[in-house]
């Protein structure tokens, strides 16, 4: 084995549970919209499919170390996008039964399995949700093609049911035999909008200073603890390196969070960057400006300046990993512990196992022009393909990129395809 594929095969404990991952690969989440979807019935929502359980069934199959689910909903009526799944006690119970069958397709080949739960806030289309929620009522300006409604600031009996609809679902996930949660406190959804100064105004024990706009995700961690009781149930959240907004989120915030976290007994950051607002979170935009190399793990530089700081919480780091050199790098250097994919497994499911095999060195290239928004729709078809047992489209050919932009230019709405135009056009 070489000394690369060596590096990133060795498993490693997670400090509070005690569990073990097989190697340094995690998939990082990925909304899937693979489960059930009805307008008018909420009882047929959020459900996982037969699709959503074979997808998972495959990325098992890639020896990867941690999968970690799309974003699952705490509320049936606020979600990230039609087709997530949901867990919500307003919804029919044997739900567990189906999350069940999710676990098992997911670690049958040794992988562990973590459920991301999130709530959008006002991240929410107003298609889905006119009348949204969030810390303040900031309204989020329309982003690629997508309005949004005003939101409501949330009262505290409503955040504390929102603490304990997050602590339920955990709950629900342990039963099912996940290995445990992530937190989504990145990417502008509910926990990040509370972190934010610009989109928490409060004045009450839920706004202002640092302590304070961290207070729900602290007290979700606490009722996830007292609810699940069980040691052994991974806590992670996924952090904001910072969220590039002029008094938002900082990088020095951020590190706080963290060594919080950590004190909190929580086993994995997986850090990210951005708001959906900037469509950051994937883009390579600050880093199209910087050498090749350098591109590559967007948030790497963080998690460099963090680690003296956290001694035992394990660190992922996501976002433009493509090159097992890079990426064996980062952890021999010890500014990963573990390597966050999204994207390459979505081309290539079983990557993971070819890098470690040592047949591949690369995650797979694409032909697309410059902007973010299109790799995130085509990953969403390649999602969509593995769902339904179908060949994956393969982007690295300019026909397949081709046909797959003049199909996206038939059927998006014109609004969106006016967003991608001149998302490229900034881009170039
Ligand atoms: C189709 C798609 C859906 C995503 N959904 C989520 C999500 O549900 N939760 C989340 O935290 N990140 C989500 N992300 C962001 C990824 O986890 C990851 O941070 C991002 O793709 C950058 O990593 P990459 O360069 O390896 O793709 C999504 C990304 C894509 C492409």
């Amino acid at each position: 084995m070489s000394r690369t594929a060596h590096i990133l095969a060795q498993p490693i404990m997670f400090p509070f549970s005690g569990k073990i991952a097989k190697n340094r690969f995690m998939k990082s989440a990925m909304s899937e919209r693979l489960a059930t979807f009805s307008t008018y019935d909420s009882d047929e929502r959020g459900q996982p499919t037969e699709e959503l359980i074979r997808l998972y069934d495959t990325w098992s199959r890639g020896d990867i170390g941690i999968l970690i689910t799309g974003n699952i909903q705490i509320k049936h009526d606020h979600l990230e996008a039609t087709g997530n799944a949901i867990i919500d006690w307003d919804l029919p119970s044997d739900y567990v039964d189906e999350f069940s069958k999710l676990a098992r397709a997911a670690k049958a080949r040794g992988s562990l399995v973590i459920g991301q739960l999130s709530h959008p806030g006002r991240q929410v289309s107003i298609n889905i949700q006119p009348y949204p929620e969030s810390a303040s009522d900031i309204e989020q300006p329309p982003a690629g093609g997508v309005v949004f409604g005003r939101p409501s600031p949330l009262t505290r009996p409503a955040i504390q049911d929102i603490v304990d609809r997050f602590a339920f679902s955990a709950c629900v996930l342990h039963q099912a035999g996940f290995d445990g949660v992530q937190l989504h406190a990145a990417h502008g959804f509910l926990l990040a909008q509370f972190l934010s100064r610009r989109t928490n105004q409060r004045k009450d024990e839920f706004g202002g200073t640092l302590a304070n706009r961290s207070r729900l995700l602290f007290q979700i961690i606490a009722a996830i603890r007292t609810t699940v009781n069980d040691p052994k149930f991974i806590i992670s959240v996924k952090l904001n390196s910072q969220d590039f907004t002029q008094d938002g989120f900082s990088a020095n915030e951020s590190r706080e969070i963290a060594m919080r976290l950590e004190q909190a007994g929580v086993d994995l950051i997986e850090l990210s960057g951005g708001t959906y607002e900037l469509a950051i979170s994937s883009s390579h935009s600050a880093q199209e400006r910087t050498p090749a190399v350098a591109r590559e793990a967007y948030f790497l530089d963080f998690a460099e300046q963090l680690r003296p700081h956290i001694k035992r919480t394990k660190v992922a780091v996501t976002g433009g990993f493509r090159s097992a050199a890079i990426m064996a790098k980062a952890v021999d250097e010890r500014a990963a512990d573990i390597i966050g994919l999204g994207r390459p497994l979505t081309a290539e499911p079983l990557l993971v196992k070819e890098l470690i095999a040592g047949e591949k060195t690369q995650a797979k290239g694409d032909k697309f022009p410059e902007g973010q928004l299109i790799r995130m729709a085509a990953a969403a078809s390649q999602i969509a393909e593995i769902g339904n047992g179908m060949d994956i489209t393969d982007f690295d050919n300019g026909f397949n990129v081709s046909r797959f932009l003049a199909k996206l230019q038939k059927e998006m709405p014109a609004t969106m395809s006016e967003a991608l135009s001149s998302h490229n056009s900034i881009r170039r």
